[in-house]
Formats: C-alpha cells, structure tokens, sequence
C-alpha cells in the first residue's frame, strides 16, 4: 500500500492506494457515531454489492444514495435531491458523506459535502482510473450547467481518499482508455525521466491491464505538488493540470457528452501538441516523436466528423479563456508547460484538422 500526504492551505490529508484499502474506512468510520451518507455510482453498487454492503452493514448510521453516472446527471437538479435526502434523514453538519464512484460521483457528491449546511466532512473513494489518478485529490468539485463543463462548484477538500484498486478490476477498456487520458498530461508535468518512465508504464497498464499503485502514487505526487502550490487556481500554476482541457472540454460539449472525459482529453493533448508545434514551440521531429511514444492511446473515431466551429465556440466560451481569445496550455518539452497561451481562433482551427488529418490514416 502507498501513502501519500496532500498538504493544502485548507487542509492535510492522506491518500491511501492499494489492495482492499477500503476495508480501512470501514475501520476508520465505525470510530465515530455519526451519520454516513455513501453518495454511490448505481453501477459500481452492482457490480461491487457485498463489499459494499458490508460497509453499509457495519454499523447502523450508513445510508445511500445511488445514481446513474452521466455528465446528463451531473447537475444541480441531482445536487439537489441529495440535499433533501440528507434534509429527510436530519444530516447535521458534524455527519459525512462517501462518494463512491468515479469522478462524477466524486464531483456531485463532493460539491454536496462542501455547500450542505455550509460544508461537512466527505470522503473520496475512486472506483475508476480517472477518479484515482485525478478527480479524487485536489479539492474540485461541482457540477455541469447549460451544456457547459463544471460552470458551478466550489473547491473542497476530501478528509481522506481511499483508492482500492480492487475495484478497478470491474472497469471496462474503454473506462481504462478514458483514465489513460489524464495519465498522459502528466508524463508532461516533469522532467524527461519521468516522461519516460510515465509513458513505458501507461503502455504496460493498457496492454497488460495491470493496475500499477507505483504509478498511481506518482500520478498524485505530481498532481498533489501542484495542488499545494496552487490549490485554488490564483497564482497560476494549477492550470497546467489543464493541459489538452480547453480542447477536451468543448469536444465533450460539442458532442453533447458522446465521448468520454478522458478520451477528449487524449484528443485534447495531441491538439496542444500541434498548436505548439504551429507556434515554434516544438520542432516538427519532437512532435513526431511524442505522437509515436503515445500511438498507443487511440482516438475516438467520433471526433473526425464533429463540427469545428462549434468546437470553437465552445472553447471561447470556456473558463480558461478571457475577452473572446482562446488561451491554452502548451508544451515547449517535458516539465515546460506554458499556461495562458493566448492564440489565435484561426491557428487553433488549422490545428484541429492537422490532428484529425494525422490520425484519419492511423
Ligand atoms: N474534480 C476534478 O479534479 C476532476 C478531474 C478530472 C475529471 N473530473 C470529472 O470526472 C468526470 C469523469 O470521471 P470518470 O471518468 O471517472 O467517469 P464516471 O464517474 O462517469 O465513471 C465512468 C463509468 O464507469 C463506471 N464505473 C465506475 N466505477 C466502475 C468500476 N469500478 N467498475 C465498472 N464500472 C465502473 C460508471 O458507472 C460510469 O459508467 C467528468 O465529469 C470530469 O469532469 C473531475
């Protein structure tokens, strides 16, 4: 089992990734005679019932709430029925909440936790691969409004995140495709052995679908540093966990969320790459290369015939951009990443059909 301690302004906590961690909350929660509410992915509940119950049976103040995970579902009208269950069942503000699932579980359920009675306790436990690597640490919570991505939320750090990897074993390729995305940015966050070593260990997990808490426990040492740094986006610095999100964020929108987050994301970051090569940042050669290295991670076919302008609409409209220009996160080499790169909508379009004219053929 790893352990890794996240120390933010806000607060410390660990995160605990292994086999069966999970019986450790089991554990760490019946220390304690409050109330419980398990926010849960109705899909993980099936497949993973009697671990689930036997948290659920230990003791008599758990109570759950189970929903079908889609980002349709990932709104303030679901936010809102999870706060008059706990309203129901006289939720005060020493009780907790577990999110149980993947990142829209962590996201819905983590933005309950941080507005309910002005916040209570929550706890991340990441079923998939995005939600370990990613979601589940870092304190971003909220939800989608009008087709748009997270437009409300709030940070809100978790008291402790307990990623199983048991659970994982459930998850399908595609699920695994998807988490493989956020992998990717961060072989971009370090210098050149950690690219290297993040990409040979990428390429093992998806061929031999292995779940590598060595790798895990770097994925979150990377996000957590930056996180300390930067935990609520102000100087900056956060925003490089941003890479290839401008983009993936309006394939997703532009899709009407037919696409996975991490697979938009895979897209997203081989767009940033060839609007860095457009911009001098990387040579043609250093941009063969990367795209060679990550051949491996495929790209959803549906994305060659979606509508660019909209793409581009969407990217305009996106948080990270300001006064109708679009500003990305590029790459100069590993461990250089650029932020608030503003470009032009033109040389962005142009990009976007490079990419989807380098990968027709592949
Ligand atoms: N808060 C953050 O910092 C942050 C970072 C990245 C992404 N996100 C958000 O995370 C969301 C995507 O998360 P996700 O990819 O985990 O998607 P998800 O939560 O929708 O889960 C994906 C699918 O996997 C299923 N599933 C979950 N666990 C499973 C298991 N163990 N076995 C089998 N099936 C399982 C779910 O039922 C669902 O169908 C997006 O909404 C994105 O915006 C948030």
């Amino acid at each position: 089992m790893k352990k890794i301690n996240v120390r933010t302004k806000s607060k410390s906590y660990d995160v605990l990734i292994g086999q069966n961690v999970f019986s450790q909350l089991i554990k760490d929660l019946n220390k304690t005679d409050f109330k419980v509410l398990v926010v849960c992915d109705s899909n993980v509940y099936k497949l993973h019932k009697n671990r689930i119950d036997d948290l659920l049976n230990s003791k008599k103040n758990f109570y759950v709430y189970a929903f079908n995970s889609t980002e349709r579902n990932k709104n303030l009208r679901n936010t809102g029925l999870i706060y008059k269950y706990l309203m129901k069942n006289n939720f005060s503000r020493k009780d907790s909440i577990i999110a149980l699932g993947g990142g829209i579980v962590g996201d819905v359920a983590g933005f309950v936790a941080a507005t309910y009675m002005r916040g209570i306790p929550f706890y991340q436990v990441p079923t998939t691969l995005l939600s370990v690597v990613d979601s589940s640490v870092g304190g971003k919570t909220g939800v989608n409004f009008l087709e748009v991505k997270n437009l409300i939320g709030a940070f809100y750090q978790p008291e402790k995140v307990y990623a199983d990897l048991n659970f994982l074993e459930t998850l399908p390729l595609k699920e695994i495709i998807s988490g493989a995305g956020e992998i990717f940015k961060y072989a971009f966050l370090a210098d050149e052995e950690n690219y290297l070593l993040i990409r040979n260990r990428l390429a093992k997990l998806l061929s031999e679908k292995k779940f590598d808490e060595n790798l895990f426990a770097r994925c979150i040492k990377l996000k957590s540093s930056v996180v300390e740094n930067d935990e609520k986006e102000i100087s900056g610095l956060r925003k490089v966990l941003n890479l290839g999100h401008t983009f993936a964020h309006a394939f997703e929108s532009t899709m009407k969320f037919q696409i996975k987050h991490g697979e938009a994301v895979i897209a997203g970051i081989f767009a940033s790459l060839i609007v860095s090569k457009k911009l001098g940042l990387v040579s043609e050669s250093e941009l063969k290369k990367y795209l060679s290295d990550f051949q491996f991670l495929p790209i959803n076919k549906k994305l060659f015939s979606i509508d660019l302008n909209t793409v581009i609409k969407f990217m305009k409209s996106d948080k990270k951009t300001s006064e109708g220009k679009i500003k990305l996160v590029l790459i100069s080499k590993p461990g250089n990443v650029l932020i608030d790169v503003s470009v032009k909508e033109q040389l962005v379009k142009k990009s976007l059909e490079e990419l989807f004219e380098r990968f027709r053929g592949v």
